[in-house]
C-alpha cells in the first residue's frame, strides 16, 4: 500500500502537497500523522473541502510498503508513522520537500528537494511537466499552500518557481479569493491578547549593528497558531528579525522569523533541536528556562553575525517609528517659555524653573510631558506637572525634594516618583529607560536616555509632546509624532496600530478627550477602535479599571455626549451586556447634565457622586438582578450596589407620594425626601416628567434640607425631658412645624417643645 503523509501539526502547504502528490500516486491513501492547525481545521470543515485524509489510527501500518513524504523528511516529525521506518527496512520512501537539508534527514529513492517557498511548488511543476490534468478545486488548495508559505508572495523565501507554479494553478482555475478567505483569517481574541503580550514583552536588541526583537512570554492557556501571530506582529511593526520565547504550561518553545539574509533562523532553531527555513523556524526548548534560552540565543547571534562598522550595540527605534508615526516630524525648535510665563501661575513657573536648575545641577536631561504640555498649548489650566528624566527618576526626585525642602516618594517597580513641594504642588517624575544587550552573555545594560521611546509608548499624538527643561534649550517643544499639528487641527490619533490592544482604557480615553476638546477621531483611529471593540478587548479590563475610566468620563462636563459616542462604538455592552441606548436614555442623560449644572450653582457640600447618577441612567431599563450583576462587574462598594439595586423602586414610591395630593406641604416633602441619597434625588429630578416632583426636589435641595432648629437637645434636658427616642421625636415635630412656617423664632420653638413634653 502507498501512503502519502506529511509532518505533525500540518499546515496548508502540507495538505496541498499531499493532494498534489495523490495526483502523482493515484492509488495512494493520504493520512495526517498527527494534529493540524486551526486555519486548516476551519477549511476542512467548509463545504469546499472534499478529500479523504485518514487519521493515523485508521492506517494499517503492516500494509504500508511505500511511503511518500511531503513537506518534511524528518522521522521525528512523522508521529506514529515513524515506526514504519524503524520496523520495515524494505520500506520504499520518496521525499518531496523544500526544507534545507540536514544530516538527520531521511533519504528517499526519489528526492525532490529544492529551496522554494512551498513544497507544493515542487509538486506543481512535476504535475505540469507530466501534463496531469488538475480540477479547479485541486488547483485552489494547491495555490493556498503556496500563498501560506510565501505570505502571499511577500516572504524573502519566495522564488520565481513559486510564482510560475501559482500562475499555472491560476490557469487551471484556482480561486485566489478562496485562498485569501481561508488564509487571511481575522485574529481571535486570544490571538489579540497574545499580540498584546508580545508588544509588552518585546525588547529590541542591536547586536553588531543588526536590530532584532526578542520577546519572552509566559502563558497559561494553550493557543494554536502562535507562528501566525508572531508573523502578524512582525508585519505590523515592520520588524526584520524576531525571536519569541513562549512558555505555555510546561511547554517552552522558540518561534523565529527573519527577513534579513544575514540571520538564518532555521540554523538558530536547529541548535535548540528544532528546524525550519532561514526565514521561519521553531524549536521546543528543553532543559533550560526562557531566560537561559535568551542568553543562549544572544551569544549564538553574536557569533553568527559578522561585525559591522557599528560595533557597539545601540538601541534604535526607527523601525517601530516608521509605521507607528503617522506624521513623522522632526523635533521642532519652537520655544514655549513665554507661553508658560504668560499662562501659568507665577508659583508654578517658579517650580518648573527649580526643576530645570536641579536637572542641570545633576546633570540629567529632564522634560515636561503629557497632559500638561497639551493643556499648555490649548491654554487650558493644568497644574499637574509630569516630568520625564533620562536616567534615574527616583534619585532625581530625592535630589529635587532636598533642594526645595519638600517630600518625595519613590515607586521602584515602576521607576517613578512623586515630589511634593512645600507650596502644595505635586510633580510626578518618571524615568525614560530602554534596555539593550551590550555584550553577549552579560546582563542587559540599562540604557537610560530615550525620551522618544518613552513618548512613543503613549496613547495619542497630542499626549506625546514634551518640553525640554535643560538650559540652554529650556522651553523647547519636542514633537516627534506630529502632536502639535493634531492639536491645532483637533484630531485624536493613536501613535501606533496596537495602541488600543496595548491598553484598552485608551478606547474610553479617546471618547473622553473627544467630548472634552470637541476633537474628532482620525479615520484609522476610529477603525482601530472598532476592531478593538469587535475583538471584545474591553472585556480584558477589570471592573475597577473600567469603572475608573467611566468615573473620569462621568466627571467631565458633557458625559451625555460621551455616552452617546460609547453607544455608537458599541462599548456600553462592556459595562453590562443588556444596556441598550435609546432616545429616552439620551434625553434623561441630557437632563442629568442640566440638573448637575443647576445643583453645582448651589455650591453645596458634599458633592454628589456623579458617576452613580450616570450609572442610574445607564441601568434604568435593566432588571433588578441585572443591575446587581452590573454593579458587581464594576466592583462597586456595597453602599452603591445597594443604591443601584433599589433606586427604581425608591423613585416610584417617591413620585407617588409627591403627586398623590394637589397640595403637598413642605413638611411632607421633607419627610418623603430626607432619607433619599442626594444622587437619587438629582436623578429623579432629571427623569421625572411631573413638574410637581421637580419642584418639590428643587425646594428640598435649595431650602428645606438646609433648615435647622434654633433649639437643641440641651434645651430639652433643661426642660426636664430625659434622653431617649422621645427626644428625637419632639425635635423632628418642631422641625416639621418650622418647615411649614408654624414656628420660626427660638422662643416659639421652645414653647412648642414645652407643650409636646407636657402632652
Ligand atoms: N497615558 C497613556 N495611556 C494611558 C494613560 C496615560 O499613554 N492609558 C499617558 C499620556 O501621555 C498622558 C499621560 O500618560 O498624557 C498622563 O496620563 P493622565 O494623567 O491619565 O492623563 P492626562 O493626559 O494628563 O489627561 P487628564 O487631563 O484627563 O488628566
Amino acid at each position: 500500500m502507498e501512503l502519502i503523509t506529511t509532518h505533525i501539526n500540518a499546515d496548508f502547504d502540507s495538505l496541498a502537497s499531499m493532494i498534489a502528490a495523490s495526483k502523482l500516486y493515484p492509488g495512494a491513501i493520504m493520512a495526517f500523522p498527527g494534529s493540524w492547525g486551526d486555519s486548516l481545521r476551519r477549511f476542512m470543515a467548509s463545504p469546499f473541502y472534499c478529500w479523504k485524509v485518514a487519521k493515523p489510527q485508521e492506517v494499517d501500518l503492516n500494509q504500508v510498503t511505500h511511503l511518500i513524504l511531503v513537506d518534511t523528511k524528518k522521522a521525528s516529525r512523522l508521529g506514529p508513522f515513524s515506526q514504519l521506518i524503524a520496523s520495515n527496512p524494505a520500506l520504499k520512501i520518496d521525499v518531496y520537500d523544500h526544507h534545507p537539508l540536514q544530516p538527520d534527514d531521511l533519504k528517499g529513492e526519489i528526492e525532490e528537494v529544492r529551496p522554494v517557498g512551498a513544497t507544493v511548488t515542487i509538486l506543481t511543476r512535476l504535475i505540469n511537466e507530466r501534463a496531469i490534468p488538475l480540477a479547479a478545486n485541486e488547483a485552489t488548495v494547491m495555490i493556498m499552500g503556496i500563498c501560506e508559505d510565501t505570505g502571499f508572495f511577500s516572504f524573502p523565501t519566495t522564488t520565481p518557481e513559486d510564482l510560475e507554479a501559482a500562475a499555472y494553478l491560476l490557469r487551471c482555475g484556482a480561486d485566489l479569493n478562496l485562498a485569501s478567505h481561508f488564509l487571511k483569517e481575522e485574529l481571535t481574541l486570544e490571538q489579540f491578547e497574545f499580540l498584546n503580550d508580545l508588544l509588552r514583552s518585546s525588547e529590541r536588541y542591536c547586536i553588531k549593528g543588526t536590530e532584532m526583537v526578542i520577546a519572552i512570554l509566559y502563558k497559561e492557556k494553550y493557543m494554536s497558531e502562535l507562528g501566525t501571530v508572531v508573523q502578524r506582529f512582525m508585519d505590523m511593526l515592520k520588524i526584520d528579525i524576531i525571536f519569541a520565547l513562549v512558555k505555555i504550561g510546561n511547554h517552552s518553545s522558540l518561534i523565529a522569523r527573519s527577513r534579513f539574509k544575514g540571520v538564518d533562523v532555521g540554523a538558530v532553531a536547529g541548535t535548540f533541536g528544532g528546524g525550519g527555513h532561514p526565514s521561519a523556524a521553531s524549536a521546543t526548548i528543553r532543559g533550560m528556562s526562557l531566560l537561559e534560552a535568551r542568553e543562549k540565543l544572544l551569544s549564538l547571534l553574536s557569533e553568527e553575525l559578522s561585525t559591522t562598522e557599528e560595533e557597539v550595540a545601540t538601541p534604535t527605534f526607527s523601525a517601530m517609528g516608521e509605521i507607528i508615526t503617522r506624521n513623522p516630524t522632526l523635533p521642532t525648535s519652537q520655544n514655549l517659555t513665554s507661553l508658560m510665563r504668560e499662562q501659568l501661575p507665577a508659583e508654578l513657573f517658579a517650580v518648573i524653573e527649580t526643576i530645570s536648575q536641579t536637572a542641570d545641577g545633576v546633570p540629567i536631561n529632564a522634560f515636561l510631558v503629557g497632559g500638561f504640555v497639551r493643556d499648555l498649548l490649548l491654554r487650558i489650566e493644568n497644574v499637574d506637572l509630569d516630568v520625564v528624566v533620562e536616567g534615574d527618576g527616583i534619585q532625581f526626585a530625592k535630589t529635587l525634594a532636598q533642594k526645595v525642602e519638600g517630600s518625595h516618594k519613590g515607586f521602584p517597580q515602576f521607576h517613578t516618583a512623586v515630589v511634593m513641594f512645600p507650596q502644595g504642588f505635586k510633580v510626578d517624575i518618571a524615568s525614560a529607560r530602554t534596555e539593550f544587550y551590550e555584550v553577549p552573555a552579560a546582563l542587559p545594560v540599562v540604557q537610560e536616555g530615550s525620551l522618544r521611546a518613552d513618548l512613543y509608548r503613549r496613547d495619542f499624538t497630542f499626549n506625546a509632546l514634551a518640553v525640554r527643561l535643560n538650559k540652554p534649550h529650556f522651553g523647547e517643544l519636542i514633537d516627534y509624532f506630529g502632536g502639535r499639528r493634531d492639536l491645532d487641527e483637533g484630531i485624536i490619533r493613536v501613535l501606533h496600530n496596537l495602541s488600543f490592544i496595548e491598553d484598552p482604557t485608551r478606547l474610553l480615553r479617546a471618547i473622553r478627550f473627544q467630548q472634552r476638546f470637541q476633537f474628532r477621531m482620525e479615520e484609522n483611529t476610529r477603525k482601530l477602535m472598532r476592531e478593538a471593540v469587535e475583538k471584545g478587548i474591553l472585556n480584558l479590563l477589570s471592573g475597577t479599571r473600567l469603572m475608573n475610566e467611566l468615573r473620569l468620563i462621568f466627571e467631565e462636563e458633557h458625559p451625555a455626549v460621551a455616552i452617546q459616542t460609547m453607544a455608537e462604538f458599541d462599548i456600553l455592552k462592556f459595562i453590562y451586556p443588556h444596556i441598550t441606548y435609546n432616545q429616552t436614555m439620551g434625553r434623561i442623560l441630557d437632563n442629568v447634565e442640566k440638573v448637575i449644572s443647576w445643583y453645582n450653582l448651589l455650591y453645596r457640600e458634599p458633592k454628589p457622586k456623579l458617576w452613580l447618577i450616570y450609572l442610574m441612567g445607564l441601568f434604568e431599563e435593566l432588571s433588578t438582578s441585572d443591575r446587581e450583576d452590573g454593579a458587581e462587574r464594576l466592583n462597586l462598594p456595597p453602599k452603591e450596589r445597594q443604591t443601584l439595586k433599589a433606586y427604581p423602586g425608591e423613585i416610584t414610591t417617591l413620585i407617588n407620594k409627591l403627586t398623590k395630593k394637589r397640595e403637598v406641604k413642605p413638611s411632607q416633602i421633607y419627610s418623603v425626601l430626607h432619607r433619599c441619597r442626594l444622587e437619587v434625588l438629582l436623578y429623579t429630578m432629571a427623569r421625572a416628567e411631573q413638574e410637581a416632583v421637580k419642584k418639590a426636589i428643587s425646594l428640598y435641595l435649595r431650602h428645606l434640607s438646609q433648615v435647622r432648629l434654633n433649639i437643641s437637645g440641651d434645651d430639652l434636658l433643661k426642660l426636664g425631658c430625659s434622653p431617649g427616642p422621645l427626644f428625637n421625636k419632639i425635635l423632628k415635630k418642631i422641625l416639621l412645624a418650622k418647615l411649614d412656617g408654624q414656628v420660626s423664632t427660638p422662643e416659639e420653638e421652645l414653647e412648642m417643645a414645652k407643650k409636646l413634653i407636657k402632652s
